[in-house]
């Protein structure tokens, strides 16, 4: 059976453009496949360094991921660190990964300008630990947002030169995953680039927002002076308002608002007061359960023990496997 890997950072809550190019794909995959899903704890402290905050962040995403519809009895649910066959496996990929191409990563680039004052090794192998993850269970599909689709291409690439290095199948390749056919950028409400956890203030809608903070930060949303003549072309923070509403709105409700783009009677005041409506309609019922579960801590921890449980021993197979190939495998009769 295909099996299924994603993971998202312990860097915050989880917001709509995690859900969207991410988690909501989990949640219907995990009646189809084989799946694993986890919090990239390591990989958060590339950049982040709180203890206190990194151990709050985990059990975050770990009851959203929950109160999104993730299902303990159908995907192996766990922690990052809690498996540390990934580490050993990330030992051994590092020396299949190139100085050079580890430079030229787009994410090594943009974090070391953002993080000037700690450029960490970790941040240079950051790819490895990804395939890591990724090739420890020998995974075909891994959804992810479309920010992510460099890193693909590197595991992929680190699957396919330890395969021929090895004179080995043993890793199949694999591929970025959205099941609309294709990788989701969410846009964030300030009108440029994507929405982030760490884009800025009113950047993004948390899944925890409560209703009055929605409507505050979509009424902020930026936005221009109006249409100026008929069937004109959209700016892109009115592209980005348009493309929001294509994730919570009915097709009628779009439609409505396209023509009254086009004629040029559009009124932001009323575009804004939809998009809130229905986001808060799409959003509540997940803040609801996040709620009930943030309190639930047995439940939290029976979850992530029998997710890290089921992972390991997939994860054993896979690193006797490529310690076998490697060369690693015991020189003792
Ligand atoms: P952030 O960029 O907010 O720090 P992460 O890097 O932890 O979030 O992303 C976790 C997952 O969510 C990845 O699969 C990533 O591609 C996806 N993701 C994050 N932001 C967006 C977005 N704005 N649109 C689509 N997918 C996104
Ligand atoms: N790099 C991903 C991000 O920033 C998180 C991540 C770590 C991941 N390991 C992964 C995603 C393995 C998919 C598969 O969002």
């Amino acid at each position: 059976m295909e099996k299924v890997l994603s993971g998202i950072r312990s860097t915050g809550q989880l917001h709509l453009g995690n859900y969207f190019g991410a988690v909501r794909n989990f949640v219907q995959l995990q009646h189809e496949k084989e799946c694993y899903f986890f919090i990239a704890n390591l990989h958060a402290l590339t950049t982040h360094t709180d203890p206190q905050l990194l151990q709050k962040s985990v059990k975050d995403v770990l009851v959203e991921y929950i109160a999104c519809g993730l299902n303990p009895d159908l995907s192996a649910i766990y922690i990052q660190s809690d498996v540390p066959e990934i580490t050993e496996l990330y030992t051994l990929l590092n020396m299949l990964a190139y100085k050079g191409e580890l430079e030229k990563t787009a994410s090594f680039k943009e974090k070391i300008k953002k993080h000037q004052e700690n450029i960490n090794a970790g941040l240079l192998t950051y790819p490895v630990l990804m395939a890591a993850d990724i090739l420890i269970h020998r995974a075909h599909k891994v959804p992810v947002g479309k920010d992510q689709e460099q890193h693909l291409e590197m595991a992929r690439n680190f699957a396919v030169r330890f395969n021929h290095r090895y004179g080995t199948d043993f890793f199949p390749e694999p591929y970025a995953y959205n099941f609309t056919g294709k990788l989701v950028k969410v846009p964030g409400l300030d009108g440029n680039g994507k929405m982030g956890k760490s884009e800025g203030e009113g950047n993004a809608i948390y899944l925890r927002d409560s209703d009055q903070l929605i409507t505050k930060k979509i009424r902020k949303a930026k936005t221009d002076s109006g249409p100026q003549h008929e069937n004109s072309k959209k700016p892109e923070e009115i592209k980005n308002i348009f493309s929001l509403m294509e994730l919570v709105s009915t097709p009628d409700t779009i439609q409505y608002f396209d023509e009254t783009w086009n004629n040029c009677s559009i009124r932001y005041g009323d575009l804004k007061k939809q998009l809130a409506t229905d986001m808060i309609q799409f959003i509540s019922p997940i803040r609801e359960k996040i709620v009930d579960l943030d309190s639930d801590e047995n439940t939290l921890k029976k979850i992530a023990q029998q997710g890290a449980e089921k992972a390991r021993i997939s994860a054993k197979a896979t690193l006797d496997g490529v310690k076998d190939l490697m060369g690693l495998k015991s020189i003792w009769k």
